[in-house]
């Protein structure tokens, strides 16, 4: 595992935290599972069926799954509880206490209620779900953390041996996840937001580049407006933050081209935080990176949100979940939860 895996598991095996696992007979789940339990990494709750999680855990020679909480969701004295909870959460949004029973036999809304609740710290899934019935979940029964309004999703890219880009080998990427359009304001928070995560996660001295496909004006558009009011609101909202846009990315990452494209600029060639104008962009720019440039992309982390829970992609591997768990771990931590 990458250095930096290595102290996030540190830093997470110091302070176990609760983490619950909704996919629970998924059999990369599981042997993610047994392997975080086997580490001393976090106390694992699995929402489930006892027999069926046992049964499924001994087909695959799994020996930690044993020490995992199992949480029922047909459990009659706990879907009351929960749903008694999500009626409170969400009548106001025309929830019934029915549709809150039904509601809560979903995994992933019990899973976030039980954080909600106090009864867990964080949770993981996305290995058989798609990342709007994950994310819809934690933004109707978690929200968002206090002074933020938009949940987004960093990628950590682990670049390859000698890279001259990044620090330590890591760049920050965000938004890849989750917001298709993002207004200036949403921007502006995206960037402070992904410099915390690159902060706390990844350990580096954030220098962020809000991109564009102009540089100090080199083309003039209304997108490109909107990267330069969301660096003026990100440097409003962070007076410390070291940002600056809109630049290109080659401006943003190549010391020669940043002195000559954008001279006086405190980032422009050295940035290691890159906040994309849209979805489209981020998503397409970590994949890309990802397989021709040979990065690793660990994520999405999903920021912004008031504990934390996190996406996996469907096609996913046990290293995957096993890693996103670690980072789930740390955010609790960071969260003081
Ligand atoms: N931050 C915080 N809250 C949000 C956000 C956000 N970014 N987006 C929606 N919400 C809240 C809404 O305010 C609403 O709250 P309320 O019900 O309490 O009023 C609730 O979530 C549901 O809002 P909707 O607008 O109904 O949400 P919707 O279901 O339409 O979409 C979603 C939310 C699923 C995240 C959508 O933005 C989406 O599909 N994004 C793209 C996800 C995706 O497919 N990403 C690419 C794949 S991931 C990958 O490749 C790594």
């Amino acid at each position: 595992m990458e250095p930096l895996f290595e102290q996030l598991k540190q830093r997470a095996i110091s302070a176990p935290m609760r983490i619950v696992l909704p996919e629970s007979t998924e059999p990369r789940t599981l042997r993610a599972a047994d392997r975080i339990i086997a580490d001393g990494i976090a106390r694992v709750i699995l929402i489930g069926d006892y027999y069926a999680i046992t049964n499924s855990a001994a087909e695959l020679g799994l020996t930690n799954i044993g020490k995992a909480t199992v949480v029922d969701p047909n459990n009659a004295e706990l879907v009351e509880k929960y749903a008694q909870l999500f009626y409170e959460l969400r009548k106001n949004k025309g929830v019934t206490v029915e549709d809150a029973r039904v509601k809560v036999k979903d995994p992933l809304y019990l899973g976030c209620l039980m954080i909600k609740n106090g009864d867990a710290d964080g949770q993981v899934a996305g290995a058989m779900n798609s990342t709007g019935n994950v994310l819809r979940a934690a933004f109707q029964v978690l929200k968002t953390a206090p002074g933020v309004d938009v949940v987004s999703g960093a990628f950590l890219m682990m670049l390859p041996e000698g890279s001259p880009y990044g620090e330590n080998g890591i760049m920050v990427f965000a938004d890849c996840a989750v917001v298709p359009e993002p207004d200036a304001q949403q921007l502006a928070q995206i960037a402070v937001m992904t410099a915390k995560t690159a902060h706390d996660l990844a350990g580096i001295e954030p220098r962020v580049a809000m991109l564009s496909f102009s540089t100090k004006g080199s083309a003039s558009h209304e997108r490109v407006n909107k990267v330069v009011e969301a660096t003026a609101l990100a440097r409003q909202m962070s007076p410390t933050l070291s940002i600056d846009g809109e630049l290109q990315a080659d401006a943003a990452i190549v010391p020669s081209v940043g002195a000559s494209k954008a001279p006086g600029s405190s980032i422009a060639g050295t940035a290691n935080v890159l906040v994309f104008p849209s979805l489209e962009v981020g998503n397409i720019a970590y994949k890309l990176v990802q397989r021709i440039a040979g990065a690793g992309a660990v994520g999405p982390v999903l920021q912004g949100l008031a504990a934390p829970v996190n996406d996996l992609s469907r096609g996913c591997n046990v290293e995957d979940i096993y890693k996103t768990i670690i980072i789930t771990c740390n955010q609790a931590i960071a969260a003081g939860r």
